[in-house]
């Protein structure tokens, strides 16, 4: 048995695959082929963004697959350029047709962008589709405590995801408190931290002993925490080998020497400060 047919719940009482494939930073053409390979391999959650440029690819995917719509769990995100009031449902518009879908699983905010200070108001548009039945769940990415703090002054419906950067080097603990302390689920992006994780002696030490990948105790660890994890990779062994996370557990010795390992390094961009377009 592997990791895919486990979900979490969460509060709208949708339950999303606790393990999905990401596909930040793959082009369209190559998304086609990773997706297709991540669906033959058992994935049934899949993680894009506008911004990523490849919905159309892995909407190729999802159709060739031959998967009812119901099978697979689709994420994607709302970009910086298109946050304001009203401007929502076209992006939302826009990318359900790009990936060949009548609906996503999951709509988040891409960025807070505090600079633009339009992440209010594009809440209230998601917070409409989710009422308007035309999203089965919808959350935010990036947002750290004080963007959560300011939401849940004025939301009419608390974010179902807090998706963020979260591997061991970076474990953004305020941030994962602020977020669960309110019953919003973390998925963490960059699960092995680009591949950094993976170098750390007490992680190999961990896998040796285990008798698995370095990458498979990462992910272990954050499954262990409950928290939704999105590893990218373009190699189907590698697929698989993530998904082979049932086999084997971490024990609490291990997961406080994880839990020691943060350093506070970052390897993807400051939501404090990210605010560019996104729109290419
Ligand atoms: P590749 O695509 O060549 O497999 P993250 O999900 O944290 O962003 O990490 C993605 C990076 O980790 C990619 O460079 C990917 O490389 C690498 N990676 C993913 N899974 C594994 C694995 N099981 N073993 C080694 N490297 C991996």
């Amino acid at each position: 048995m592997n990791a895919l047919t486990r979900t979490v719940a969460l509060n709208g009482g949708v339950e999303i695959p606790q393990v999905g494939l990401g596909v930040f930073q793959v082009p369209s053409d190559g998304a086609r082929s990773v997706v297709s390979a991540a669906l033959a391999a058992g994935y049934r959650h899949i993680d894009t963004a506008a911004a990523y440029a490849n919905e159309v690819g892995v909407g190729e995917a999802l159709r060739e697959s031959g998967l009812r719509r119901d099978e697979v769990f689709v994420t994607s995100k709302l970009r910086n350029g298109d946050q304001g009031r009203g401007t929502a449902a076209a992006a939302y518009a826009d990318t359900c047709e790009r990936l060949a879908v009548e609906h996503l699983d999951l709509y988040l905010i891409h960025w807070p962008n505090p600079a633009a200070g339009l992440w209010q108001d594009s809440w209230r548009d998601l917070e409409d589709l989710l009422d308007a039945g035309r999203v089965r769940a919808i959350g935010v990415s990036n947002f750290l405590p004080e963007h959560l703090e300011e939401l849940v002054g004025f939301a009419r419906h608390l974010p179902a995801v807090n998706q963020i950067e979260v591997h061991p080097a970076f474990q953004q603990r305020e941030a994962v408190a602020a977020s669960t302390a309110r019953g919003i689920v973390v998925e963490a992006y960059s699960p092995l931290g680009q591949g950094s994780a993976l170098a750390a002696s007490a992680i190999g030490e961990i896998a040796e002993a285990r008798g698995v990948s370095p990458a498979q105790v990462v992910l272990r660890w954050h499954l262990q925490h409950g928290r939704v994890v999105i590893p990218k990779t373009t190699s189907p062994e590698r697929m698989a080998q993530n998904a082979d996370l049932e086999g084997f557990v971490l024990s609490p010795k291990d997961m406080a020497v994880i839990d020691g390992l943060d350093s506070g390094a970052r390897t993807g961009n400051d939501p404090r400060s990210f605010s560019i377009s996104q729109i290419r």
